[in-house]
């Protein structure tokens, strides 16, 4: 069922830009349907004390401000869904927080705790804080401080990033007719001289269109045919779809985002290599369900000062990015029915949707993982699940990135599984396509020649989308196909 083999280098490349090329279709709507002003109205009895004594400013403030008030004040991404800023704020709709709490929505951090590695930026919450806001909410939600107490966070979720520099394009891109929207723009850091990138996030401008970015070097040597292509078509930037490509073949990605997704922040003493007039091209992937609306989302470096490059004896080590791929092929339930069901006819649907290339990538999954389509044929009760093994990148890991779309349900990644050395290292029980982690380890995870990575996915078509006609799912970019990919960053 499985091989140690890899994909030949083009194939990872290549595919490697597609991994945000498809982001759900339902985006943050579906989040913020659980409407706060409905949930008010359940907790009106505001005065009297809990029966368990559990007092908002001693218990439930310092377990907030710890863990949920960072993303869910001033810019942090949960504040347009609903803001903290008092001690009134969370009073009123407390139910309503519990309900997200005791589900294990919020903190956001989609790992079982099973896994037998620490990573940082770990947003998991103790079982017992998450007793403490539930018996709050649950005792009437009293509050024993002013209404207008202001919530302070403690703690970052994410660590804030020092900006040196900040990137937009030369005015934001107006948007288009099309629905899914893939749009390469030219972000021009203007160095003049070598420089490291030590740190790089995405900063969306109209997060209400904006699903992905993807970040790539273009070295100048290739400037003048990104300047050639745009605004060819009278707007900003160009189309490209699927796979941003040069002619030269010289884009080579670096970064991306999609929600969830926090500061990409490389460790100490490694960095990604600027030369003079090497610029980003960064694919944006606009999604427009009503309208188009204008955008100009940038990006944030942080720099190695001259004493850090000294420091690591004139160049910092470069950081390298690998794309392990999985099989993913989905047959209809038994109770589905259409002419899509049919394998082929849903590859050559791909191939009129995003061309050949696209349609051949399951084929090669496939192939490198030793496993046919006849293999899942007896997923007939609508899940699904695949599992291949590869050789582990070798050299220190700076970070996993699991990828699926939105019928994921479960992740997990073994190092050198059925030996004695085994361990669990990501383990992902309800995958949650609004929080694609990044997953940096604490203790420096250093993987050798031989190691072997079992990588496992599993998807339910339960989710499919209402309306939508059903068809087998292989692994490809669109918004209603699927992935099993896993971004890794080694030095
Ligand atoms: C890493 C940032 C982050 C942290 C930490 C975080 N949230 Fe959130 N929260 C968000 C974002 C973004 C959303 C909207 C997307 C979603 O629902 O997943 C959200 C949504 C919510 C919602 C639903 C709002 C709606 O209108 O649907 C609630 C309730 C909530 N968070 C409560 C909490 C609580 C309580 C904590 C701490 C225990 C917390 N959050 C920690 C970012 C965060």
């Amino acid at each position: 069922m499985s091989s140690k083999r890899l994909l030949p280098l083009a194939l990872v490349f290549t595919v490697a830009a597609l991994i945000f090329a498809a982001c759900g279709s339902s985006g943050t709507e579906e989040a913020a349907s659980a409407d706060p002003a409905n949930a008010s109205a359940t907790t009106e009895t505001v005065a009297t004390a809990t029966p368990t004594e559990i007092t908002f400013g001693n218990d439930v403030q310092p377990i907030l401000e710890a863990n949920c008030v960072s993303c869910h004040s001033d810019t942090g991404p949960g504040t347009t869904h609903l803001e903290m800023a008092t001690a009134a704020d969370v009073a009123t709709i407390a139910e309503f927080i519990a309900f997200r709490v005791e589900d294990k929505q919020m903190p956001p951090w989609p790992q079982s705790g099973l896994q037998e590695i620490d990573y940082q930026y770990d947003l998991s919450m103790s079982d017992d804080d998450r007793q403490t806001i539930i018996d709050w909410a649950a005792g009437g939600a009293a509050l024993d401080v002013p209404e207008d107490t202001p919530l302070t966070a403690t703690a970052q979720a994410y660590p804030p990033i020092d900006a040196d520099i900040v990137i937009t394009a030369d005015g934001p891109y107006p948007g288009s007719e099309k629905v899914d929207d893939y749009r390469c723009r030219i972000l021009d850091p203007e160095f003049t001289d070598t420089n490291w990138v030590t740190s790089i996030e995405t900063r969306p401008d109209e997060t209400r269109v904006l699903h992905h970015s993807l970040i790539y070097r273009l070295p100048a040597s290739d400037r003048a045919e990104a300047d050639e292509r745009d605004g060819a078509d009278g707007a900003p930037g160009w189309t490209c779809q699927t796979v941003p490509r040069m002619d030269s073949g010289s884009l080579r990605q670096v970064a991306g985002w999609a929600p969830g997704t926090g500061p990409i922040t490389m460790p100490e003493g490694s960095g990604l290599r600027m030369d003079a007039g090497d610029t980003f091209v960064v694919q944006w992937h606009y999604h427009y369900d009503a309208e188009a609306l204008p955008d100009n989302s940038g990006i944030a470096l942080e720099l190695a000062t001259d004493e850090e490059i000294a420091a690591a004896g004139g160049a910092l080590d470069p950081v390298r990015n690998r794309a392990l791929l999985t099989p993913v092929e989905i047959p209809c339930a038994s109770y589905e029915t259409g002419a899509l069901c049919d394998r082929g006819a849903a590859v050559q649907r791909l191939m009129v949707e995003f061309g050949f290339e696209s349609a051949l990538i399951s084929e090669f999954v496939n192939r490198q993982c030793g496993v046919t389509p006849d293999d899942f044929a007896h997923f007939t009760e609508g899940t699904a699940s695949s599992t291949c093994d590869v050789d582990a990148p070798v050299g220190e890991i700076i970070s996993f990135w699991p990828h699926m779309h939105e019928l994921g349900t479960t992740y997990r990644m073994t190092l050198n599984p059925d030996t004695p050395d085994e361990k669990l290292l990501i383990d992902i029980d309800r995958w949650d396509f609004q929080w694609q982690m990044g997953y940096y380890p604490v203790e420096p995870l250093i993987l050798s020649p031989g190691d072997v990575l079992r990588i496992e996915c599993g998807w339910d078509r339960a989710l499919w989308p209402v309306g939508v006609e059903s068809r087998y799912i292989v692994w490809a970019e669109g918004t209603q196909d699927e992935m099993c990919y896993t971004g890794v960053a080694v030095r």
